[in-house]
């Protein structure tokens, strides 16, 4: 039996033939994110056999230890969307200004906003990290020079939001606003063959991901949620954390259930940051059918005020973030 390759490249190009507001622009721009994955896929599987493993000994603007894949990771996506010329700023999470590539007045209307490696604290001990992007256009109505204006857009305005995690094998997840679908890299051609169409999250499940270790820290109704999972009536939850976020969600996509990071003492405003972790994973998050939420609204809704902003996050399967929600709301 003959069988069909669909590789990422060709797929964009045809949802590009299905919508054809999508232009060939944004498959050329999407496909410097795939380049990047891929060379950061590679660095991944040679870990521990050259120096990129540990610490580089500096901190990043949100405070935290730079590890050296973060920066490879960092330079290897800004070297890849330096070359195309449609991206006019880029905004890295481990950046602490944004990179100007090209004036407004430019053809250049992309904005690309990523976190380069997520799950820092996982490189070290072979557990999944990943990579989450979101593209956004520049803003027709924001002043001239005003590049703030063009970034803290509300997540509902992304146009493009995808994440690649490097795990026993890697896998990329993207959305346009049709649909969200999956591709893993086969490393015999390297390039990412369609593996999945139109994913959907399951309604419903019991298994819910957070760092319970803080649950002293976290609001009374999450608490109360927390009691609750493990009552008879409940009716057998399980708890899975990873501590990647892009690994946590992966999961809670294709087998449903609930990842929570709310407020704790520590983070009061929560850990995650707005624009490059909650908002792409709540825009494929939506797609697939479920939702996300910082406790009070809609993550896709709220208008960001700083570049990295955190936001507390509730987010998978459409009924357990409502029963989470009941909890804190009551
Ligand atoms: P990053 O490595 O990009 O800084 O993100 C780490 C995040 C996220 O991946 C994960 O969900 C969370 O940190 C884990 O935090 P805790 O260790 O506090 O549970
Ligand atoms: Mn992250
Ligand atoms: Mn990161």
């Amino acid at each position: 039996m003959k069988q069909t390759i669909l590789v990422l490249e060709q797929h964009i190009l045809e949802q590009q033939r299905a919508h054809p507001c999508a232009s060939g622009e944004f498959s050329w721009l999407l496909s410097a994110i795939t380049l990047a994955t891929r060379v950061i896929s590679a660095h991944v599987r040679r870990a521990g056999l050259v120096d990129i493993l540990g610490e580089t000994g500096a901190t990043n603007v949100q405070g935290e230890m730079v590890q050296k894949l973060d920066v490879i990771a960092n330079d290897t996506i800004a070297t890849c969307l330096g070359y195309r010329d449609n991206v006019g700023i880029m905004v890295s999470e481990e950046d602490d200004e944004p990179r100007i590539l090209k004036e407004p007045d430019d053809r250049a209307k992309y904005i690309v906003l990523f976190d380069p490696l997520d799950g820092s604290s996982n490189i070290d001990v072979n557990v999944s990290i990943g990579t989450i992007f979101s593209i956004l256009q520049r803003r027709d109505d924001a002043g001239a020079g005003k590049v703030m204006d063009h970034i803290l857009q509300p997540g509902y305005r992304q146009i493009a939001a995808g994440y690649v995690i490097y795990s026993s094998s890697t896998v990329m997840a993207y959305t346009t606003g049709y649909g969200v679908h999956m591709f893993t890299l086969d490393p015999s051609i390297g390039a990412f063959r369609l593996v999945r169409e139109h994913v959907t999250m399951p309604t419903s499940g019991k298994t819910y991901s957070v760092n319970e270790a803080y649950s002293r820290q976290f609001p009374k109704g999450i608490q109360d949620y927390l009691d609750w999972v493990k009552t008879d009536k409940a009716g057998g939850y399980g708890l899975r954390y990873i501590g990647s976020l892009v690994a946590d969600f992966h999961r809670t996509l294709l087998h449903g259930g609930v990842f929570l990071y709310p407020p704790t003492l520590k983070a009061p405003k929560g850990k995650l940051r707005l624009l490059y972790e909650a908002n792409p994973l709540a825009f494929i998050a939506e797609q697939a059918g479920g939702s996300a939420t910082d406790g009070k609204q809609r993550i896709l809704d709220k208008i960001p005020t700083s570049l990295h902003e955190r936001t507390s996050l509730i987010i998978g399967s459409k009924d357990e973030v409502e029963r989470v929600l009941s909890f804190w709301r009551a």
